[in-house]
């Protein structure tokens, strides 16, 4: 071979090596959605079209999990570890994990490795977006696509006409009677305030569903639930206030604040909306990394989850999962699991 074919084969190959590196980085991974599955508030509500697990023993126990953060490929074993030690250790009879699950371009790596994780388990679990789920390669489609098809996965979409994509409701039964509602919402990402980009809130059509959601839901027996998201209400950081006043009371709260809550400057209702309603007992969170802390503020119980891994920022005493039993009575009890990462 000529020293010139040579110098041209290589060159070929560093060609085909940027490009497929390019693709891996740069090109969208869009996935398929469905613009027909439009929610309409005059439409006769359907219970059967939610999905219903069965509370089999005397208590059921939740596993929240929150800002896995998977995007470091040296952190991701570690990260497996911490999972595999909470479920290993707290046998829970589903996981919920709120959101900034991945984080970068190697959302499309990790979404698989996330989905085989939370298969091997071989239990119910369901998930919601953060703010960094779908920053990298692949959107909220692409991503739902893969999590509507894992075996024991809960997750879908959702109504595509009322902001956010994977709002729905999974109902849990007791001896096939109504028992519980577990509400799952895309708190969405970024918005434009004051000429600077800050989180979001809830859409105004998503209070709306939330609204028709409960109301039904209620006229079919199911009168408490509680919600998971990623991102906290603004009522997170006035419940905590009103608990700091009021000395720390043992009574109403535990966990702590290291840092400022970072909502969304506006405010659609929301809570506002749960107050009106009466039926949810508690709301899940994620999104501050170093806040943990579960206050009951107006009735509702307003709780952040432990932050589930070691990836992007955290601190090293503050890292595991949330267990949320619900007892024969429906009484909830909320316990921080730490984990050493
Ligand atoms: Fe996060």
């Amino acid at each position: 071979m000529s020293k010139t074919w040579k110098i041209c084969c290589v060159a070929a190959a560093i060609a085909l090596a940027f490009i497929i590196l390019v693709m891996i980085l740069f090109i969208p991974a869009k996935g398929p959605y469905d613009d027909t599955d439009c929610w309409n508030q005059f439409e006769d509500f359907d219970i059967s079209s939610l999905d219903t697990v069965e509370v089999t023993g005397e208590e059921f126990k939740i596993l929240q999990l929150t800002d896995l953060h998977y995007w470091m490929p040296h952190k991701a074993k570690a990260t497996d570890n911490v999972v595999k030690t909470l479920v290993e250790q707290n046998q829970p009879d589903m996981i919920v994990i709120t959101g900034d699950s991945v984080f970068g371009p190697a959302n499309l790596v990790y979404v698989p490795h996330i989905i085989d994780l939370m298969e091997s388990f071989e239990i119910p679990w369901a998930i919601v977006y953060g703010n960094h789920d779908s920053e990298g390669k692949a959107d909220k489609f692409w991503m739902g696509e893969k999590y509507e098809e894992a075996e024991h996965c809960l997750y879908h979409n959702g109504p595509y006409n009322i902001g956010g994509t994977g709002n729905y409701v999974v109902n849990l039964t007791k001896d096939g009677e109504p028992f519980y509602s577990l509400v799952m919402m895309d708190s969405n990402m970024y918005m434009e305030y004051d000429g600077k980009q800050e989180y979001a809130c809830f859409e105004l059509g998503q209070v709306s569903w939330y609204e028709y959601m409960i109301t039904n839901l209620q006229a079919n027996g199911y009168d408490k639930s509680m919600m998971f998201f990623h991102i906290p209400l603004v009522e997170y950081g006035v419940a905590y206030d009103e608990w700091e006043k009021g000395g720390f009371d043992e009574s109403t709260g535990f966990g702590e604040k290291r840092e400022e809550e970072c909502n969304s400057p506006c405010n659609t209702g929301m809570f506002g909306m749960i107050k009106k309603l009466g039926s949810t007992t508690h709301t899940f969170c994620g999104h501050d990394h170093v806040n943990n802390y579960s206050v009951e503020y107006d009735g509702v119980v307003l709780s952040y989850g432990l932050k589930s891994s070691s990836q992007f920022y955290h601190d090293d005493d503050m890292i595991g999962g949330t267990l949320i039993t619900i007892d024969a009575e429906r009484n909830v009890e909320i316990e921080h699991k730490y984990i050493e990462a």
